[in-house]
């Protein structure tokens, strides 16, 4: 009697196992299907917001891929693009790009230049773009609310809008905080004056995550900031004095600070996951796999990692008076700043600020599966709330 009803109890108890457990594992191992992604975001994830506002980035930007200058920073695909295709998605139309867009799977605030907090400087004061994260998060808010009622009476729209239950289904994700860092260094601010800031430029990114979310944004996919002191732009700018160069050759200090950026970023995406109990949100550590492909470049098949493709003169083949596709006189006749290296596919830096598409897309081959996100869980997961580490 006794061991028969333990083997009821033991069944029963199975049974119950395997009914707790079964639903979970199977939402937790099914691909989200995300039907669209919105970006917010810099120069890194920009594919025509800045170009729409203030004109077309120049040849030879876009040239490996596109074949045309196609609103990228960069010889062709960024990482945002080599996300959009591993979902299944086209890649993103910019909000700002009246021409030819189509959003019906999404659509892309970034623009080049953009900062979390508002800048108060123009752009020709500054080289900040004026579409910091607040504004691109007005531009999402707009986007959100008119499109449905645009979208509502049928025709046109219906084939260039997303669906109203797509925004809560849609992949967010976010690639911003660069150029906050580099902001107060070129107001010549030590980097004590610009760890100082950082908790006021976080506290204005979660408040976006927070409104996103308060919209029914639920799929949070952060990238960290990159490794800017290995950039020919901020090297070449700000005044580096011996002991502050690593054995990359990169500027250490600024280094630091991108490290103490994400260091606080990851703790601020701690307290967002108590915030925002219904949210998946994955910190994604793109920082470690640009140093290590900036630091070990031949190993990975890349060389000259400090040196930008297209550009003109100095150490770093960087110019900051004569860009990528710029113009300069020589013996009296205009010639295009253009691509001074052979093989881009074998080059990161593109422009002294940017990637080549090469390097983005081995960044994107590393982050796709997980393995440099916390949670480690695949892009194609990202929907799934995780316990994270
Ligand atoms: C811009 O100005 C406002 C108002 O004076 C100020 O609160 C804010 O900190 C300024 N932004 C930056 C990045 O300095
Ligand atoms: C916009 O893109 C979607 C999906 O790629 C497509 O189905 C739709 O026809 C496009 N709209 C127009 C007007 O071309
Ligand atoms: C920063 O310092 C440099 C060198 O002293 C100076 O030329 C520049 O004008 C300063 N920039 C600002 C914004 O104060």
């Amino acid at each position: 009697m006794e061991s028969h009803c333990s083997r009821i109890v033991a069944t029963f108890s199975v049974f119950f196992s395997v009914i707790l457990v079964i639903p979970y594992s199977i939402t937790a191992s099914t691909p989200c299907e995300f039907p669209a992604i919105f970006n917010f975001g810099d120069s890194n994830s920009d594919t025509g917001g800045l170009s729409a506002a203030f004109g077309q980035a120049p040849p030879p930007n876009g040239e490996s891929y596109f074949h045309t200058p196609a609103g990228r920073y960069s010889d062709g695909r960024l990482v945002i693009d080599f996300i959009a295709e591993s979902l299944g998605l086209p890649y993103l139309s910019a909000y700002l790009d009246s021409v030819g867009s189509n959003f019906t799977h999404g659509a892309n605030f970034a623009t080049a230049g953009s900062t979390i907090r508002p800048q108060n400087t123009t752009l020709s004061q500054s080289g900040f773009s004026p579409f910091s994260l607040n504004v691109q998060f007005y531009q999402y808010n707009d986007f959100h609310q008119r499109s449905q009622k645009v979208r509502g009476p049928g025709g046109v729209f219906q084939g260039l809008l997303p669906k109203a239950e797509d925004f809560s289904r849609a992949l967010y994700t976010f690639d911003i905080g660069q150029n906050d860092l580099t902001a107060g260094y070129f107001l010549n601010m030590s980097t004590d004056q610009v760890k100082e800031y950082i908790p006021d430029v976080l506290s204005q990114f979660t408040n976006v995550i927070k409104n996103i979310y308060s919209q029914g944004g639920r799929s949070f996919w952060i990238h960290n900031t990159g490794p800017v002191g290995c950039l020919p732009y901020v090297m070449d700018r700000v005044l580096i004095t011996t002991g502050q160069v690593d054995s990359a050759g990169c500027a250490s200090p600024f280094n630091e600070v991108a490290q103490y950026f994400n260091q606080k970023l990851k703790e601020a995406v701690v307290q967002l996951r108590m915030d925002l109990p219904l949210a998946a949100i994955t910190y994604v550590d793109a920082y470690s796999l640009k140093y290590s492909l900036i630091s070990q470049a031949k190993k990975h098949g890349f060389e000259h990692p400090l040196r930008a493709c297209c550009g003109h003169g100095g150490k770093y083949n960087y110019n900051i008076h004569l860009g990528c596709g710029g113009k300069i006189n020589v013996n009296g006749k205009q010639v295009l700043v253009g691509k001074s290296c052979q093989d881009p596919s074998v080059r990161i830096n593109w422009d002294g600020v940017h990637y080549t598409q090469a390097a983005n897309k081995w960044v994107f081959d590393r982050i796709v599966d997980g393995s440099f996100s916390d949670p480690p869980i695949p892009l194609k997961m990202a929907c799934h709330k995780q316990a994270a580490h």
